[in-house]
């Protein structure tokens, strides 16, 4: 991973040992931007799922791994990296116009996504030839 390229936010974190460890994300400080959805995945049965394969026109999102692991594919159309996820404090921001893919989940995972607006279907691109294209407009 070049880590220039790639916004890592990392949560602050209170462990309160033995009763756990509490983490806080505010928006407009540590997410950035105003949080209007959230949507979590859970029950990632298959290691061998894949979840993602699109990218968004103008949509933000920051995801964090909040248990277990997964590997986080990212592509520009100029630079592809691979990010493990097995931090809960280390949010990955998802800029527009970044082909994303989640794969290689332990069966414990837990993936928690907030994102700067709405769902709208309008806003994927679902196609690898069509993001390529979009992106070269
Ligand atoms: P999708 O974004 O394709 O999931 P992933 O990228 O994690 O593989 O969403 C799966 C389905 O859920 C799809 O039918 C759209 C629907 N959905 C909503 O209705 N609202 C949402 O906020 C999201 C994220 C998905």
């Amino acid at each position: 991973m070049n880590k220039k390229d790639v916004d890592i936010i990392t949560l602050q974190s209170f462990l309160d040992a033995p009763d756990g460890r509490l983490f806080i994300g505010e928006a407009l400080k540590h997410i950035p931007f105003a949080i209007k959805r959230f949507y979590f995945i859970n029950q990632l049965a298959d290691s061998q799922a894949i979840r993602g394969k699109h990218a968004h026109k103008n949509l933000e999102q920051v995801i964090f791994c909040i248990n277990g692991s997964f590997d986080l594919g990212l592509d520009d159309g100029r630079q592809k990296w691979n990010i493990v996820m097995n931090n809960p404090a280390h949010g990955v921001l998802l800029k527009k116009k970044v082909w994303h893919t989640m794969t290689n989940f332990s069966p414990n995972c837990v993936i928690l996504v907030v994102a700067n607006d709405y769902y709208d279907e309008n806003d994927y691109i679902r196609n690898y030839d069509e993001f390529v294209r979009y992106i070269g407009e």
